[in-house]
């Protein structure tokens, strides 16, 4: 299959874009958290098709994403207060929220779930691609399974080149990390993965805001889950990865101690002196007090590692403040959970 690659997205793009959506087709687009790969919700044919150019297991469920806040009703069975507010709040943005969902869904979208994933992203591409296909879009980040979301356009090309119909290129992601999941499918919501919406902001709403196991742990891949997405291995260079915890200039002193020859380093800017010239593979992860910063260089940073060939990545990883859980949980992630504290 041709790829087409779109450099400049023009309203006649966005039509062409929207009318694969409609037949069944997949298109890779930006959105202000990572690239979505995108197909028509309620075509379950056409979802299939993601799951197969992503290699992804099956039992993982999609987000479906609209582009105005009263489409949230054609998806879910239920729409709690709670829901209400937190649209008004953090929609349009980088939030998804499990809601029971309509039995309309396609069983390929939630995996077979009662509930569905529903975000509303801020990226005006994304919307403007959503009301031109004129249905909800089912999109996961389009990389590869297992593989660190793709957060310009190339890193798209690299994992799907031939494998979809169209990718549009709108620069590099805002956010950088995949939009926060709240469930408010049980009793308590709950956080099953955090992101640029962030836990305090979500109490700040909710009041009480219960964090799912596997935010912070590994949870083995026979264990039911609320978020099965968690389960995974994920956001995985080739090579393999140790993310070091606590204070800066520990981690990076520990960091510094234990280096072998071919390895790579990811620090905080304030580091690198320390490390330049001690280490062939370096990438900076920004400013140790810059969390968002941090969670736009993640994704890129690990997928540099590819290129150069190092044999292990020993990283810094931030504490759980603001955004900074959402970066420690994808470098945690990264790392199969191999986590070193200082
Ligand atoms: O920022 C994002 O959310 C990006 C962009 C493209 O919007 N999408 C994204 O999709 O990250 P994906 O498929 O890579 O991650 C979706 C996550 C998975 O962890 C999945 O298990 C969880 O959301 N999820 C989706 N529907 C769910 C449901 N009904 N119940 C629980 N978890 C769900
Ligand atoms: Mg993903």
């Amino acid at each position: 299959m041709t790829t087409e690659f779109v450099e400049n997205i023009t309203e006649q793009a966005l039509r062409r874009a929207g009318a694969v959506i409609r037949q069944g087709g997949l298109v890779a687009f930006p959105t202000e958290t990572v690239y979505g790969l995108g197909a028509n919700a309620l075509d379950g044919a056409a979802v299939r098709r993601i799951f197969e150019a992503k290699g992804r297991p099956q039992d993982n469920p999609l987000i479906c994403h609209i582009a105005s806040p009263d489409a949230i009703y054609s998806l879910a069975r239920e729409v709690p207060e709670a829901a209400l507010r937190l649209a008004r709040e953090f929609w349009p943005g980088p939030l998804t929220i499990v809601l029971p969902c309509r039995p309309e869904v396609p069983s390929e979208v939630t995996a077979g779930l009662d509930t569905v994933g529903i975000r509303l992203p801020s990226h005006p591409q994304a919307r403007a691609l959503i009301s031109e296909a004129g249905v909800p879009i089912a999109a996961p980040s389009a990389n590869t399974s297992g593989r660190p979301s793709p957060t310009t356009a190339a890193h798209v090309l690299e994992d799907m080149g031939g494998r979809i119909d169209m990718i549009l290129d709108g620069g590099a992601c805002s956010v950088g990390v995949e939009s926060t999941v709240v469930s408010l499918a049980g009793s308590v919501p709950r956080l099953l993965r955090p992101g640029g919406v962030t836990l305090e902001m979500l109490r700040s709403v909710l009041g009480e805001v219960e964090v799912d196991r596997a935010v912070r742990e590994q949870i083995g891949a026979d264990v039911r889950v609320s978020a099965p997405g968690m389960k995974y291995r994920h956001y995985a260079p080739r090579a393999p990865v140790v993310a070091v915890t606590g204070d800066p200039q520990r981690s990076a002193a520990y960091i510094l101690s234990e280096l072998k020859d071919g390895d790579g380093v990811i620090c905080f800017e304030e580091c690198r002196p320390m490390f330049e010239g001690r280490v062939q593979y370096l990438h900076s992860l920004g400013m140790a007090s810059d969390p968002s910063d941090q969670a736009r260089r993640l994704f890129d940073d690990l997928r540099a590692f590819d290129h150069c060939g190092a044999e292990r990545i020993l990283a810094q990883c931030p504490g759980d403040d603001g955004v900074g859980l959402a970066v420690a949980n994808r470098l945690k992630k990264a790392a199969g959970f191999h986590v070193v504290e200082v």
